[in-house]
């Protein structure tokens, strides 16, 4: 067998260089709310909106998402590191003691996160050690507010420098 090239840990490390936004996928299956804290999400398509998730594997929210079919991207403000701490808990009920609160389609939803967005899954894909998920926006909502950073292994703030919105790109 070859070595492999890159160490595991060290791939970890310098991807923990690319400084990313903070969410949790929360799913319900046979009555079962489930949830976990992520920072693999990534927009796929505008038209038709597609984004991604990749769950580790084994990961219970990643199961019960595709067994349910639907699930929800709750974005996390600064506020809200508690939340993602208490969704990243291995094997623990991370509701336990937390009162619920639906989207429009059933799904249980993270209260005053930043975004929500509703997901069909599209399509489930395997690779390496993780399962990614592509997710079909069915509903979304959006508000103004600081967003949680992960960025190094640790969680960050994310500062506007308060230039003008890049109008090619808006
Ligand atoms: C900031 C942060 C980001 C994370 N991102 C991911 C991720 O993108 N994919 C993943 O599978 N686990 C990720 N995790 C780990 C999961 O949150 C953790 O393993 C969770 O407990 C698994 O949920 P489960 O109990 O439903 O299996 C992340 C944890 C933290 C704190």
């Amino acid at each position: 067998m070859t070595a492999p090239l890159v160490d595991p840990m060290a791939m970890r490390q310098a991807m923990g260089r690319f400084a990313t936004g903070v969410a949790v996928i929360t799913t319900e299956h046979d009555g079962i709310p489930h949830g976990m804290t992520v920072n693999s999400l990534t927009s796929v398509s505008l038209d038709p909106p597609l984004l991604l998730v990749c769950f580790n594997h084994g990961a219970r929210t990643a199961e019960a998402a595709v067994a349910s079919g639907r699930f929800v991207v709750n974005v996390l403000s600064r506020r809200q590191q508690a939340i993602a701490l208490r969704f990243a808990a291995r094997g623990e009920d991370h509701f336990a003691g937390l009162e619920l609160e639906y989207a429009e389609h059933r799904v249980p939803v993270v209260p005053k996160a930043l975004a929500h967005l509703e997901c069909d899954v599209e399509r489930v894909v395997e690779a390496g050690d993780h399962t990614i998920v592509f997710g079909a926006v069915i509903g979304l909502d959006a508000r103004d507010g600081e967003p949680l950073g992960f960025f190094g292994g640790k969680f960050s703030d994310v500062q506007q420098h308060g230039h003008e919105p890049e109008r090619w790109f808006f």
